[in-house]
């Protein structure tokens, strides 16, 4: 097994004046191609900080990470963005899509950043609402759908560039039972295809899916 993400001795401390957090406290782990992991832990446990860290939104304060081998300190901030770019899709508990605009070009978006031009970028993004299940949806806005349909849109945006890794955190968090287990079976779907997953859930329900559970507490994996 191949790993992609290495997190060795990782500590992030939040600093803000005098006063400092250690959010994350020596985290060691490693996640293989093909893995889909849930992370659970109680609320201010670490997970989103660990979710950044892994997404490159965020560095640590110390310790090593390394992203398909690719040691990722030694990065300045545009590598860091163009490997962000290439190798990771997020998806959030609040969707984060565009308002006034139709689902296809929610989609295409993250193709203007690959600098890719538009007749491709509106192919890719059809072929990528497909795959969720919205070939019917492409021209409506976000309040013209369901919570479940926008977290669809939001699913085949983080595909549209085709990531090696997709991070989602809490995915399933504003929407109720039924469309929670439509994402999941998506997911499911996704990660049998090849795409490493790793999603952060406070739901057992919804972490149950993946086939290994890490749980945080207090900046520490048990
Ligand atoms: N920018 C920041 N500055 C200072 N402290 C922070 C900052 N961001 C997070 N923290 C603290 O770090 C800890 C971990 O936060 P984090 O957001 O990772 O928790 P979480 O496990 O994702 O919680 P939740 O389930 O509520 O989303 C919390 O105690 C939080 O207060
Ligand atoms: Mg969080």
């Amino acid at each position: 097994m191949k790993p992609v993400i290495i997190l060795k001795n990782i500590t992030k401390i939040y600093q803000s004046g005098e006063l400092s957090f250690r959010a994350l406290k020596n985290i060691n782990l490693t996640i293989n191609e093909g893995d889909f992991t849930a992370i659970t832990g109680a609320s201010g446990s670490g997970k989103s900080t660990l979710m950044n860290i892994i997404g490159l939104l965020d560095i640590p304060t110390s310790g090593t990470f390394l992203l398909d081998n690719v040691e990722t300190s030694k990065l300045n901030d545009n590598q860091l963005a163009k490997l962000r770019n290439q190798k990771i899709g997020f998806i959030f508990q609040s969707f984060n899509l565009l308002p006034r605009t139709s689902a296809i070009d929610n989609v295409a978006l993250p193709l203007i950043y690959a600098k890719i031009e538009k007749y491709e970028r509106l192919e890719k993004a059809k072929i990528s609402l497909d795959l969720v299940g919205l070939s019917d949806k492409l021209k409506s806005h976000p309040n013209q759908l369901s919570g479940g349909q926008q977290q669809r849109v939001a699913i085949a945006r983080a595909l549209v560039t085709n990531p090696q890794i997709l991070l989602a955190d809490e995915p399933t968090g504003n929407l109720d039972s039924k469309s929670g287990f439509e994402i999941m079976q998506i997911f499911k779907r996704l990660n049998k295809e090849g795409k490493t997953i790793i999603m952060i859930t406070h739901e057992p329900e919804i972490a149950k899916h993946a086939k290994k559970i890490i749980t945080i507490k207090d900046g520490d994996i048990l």
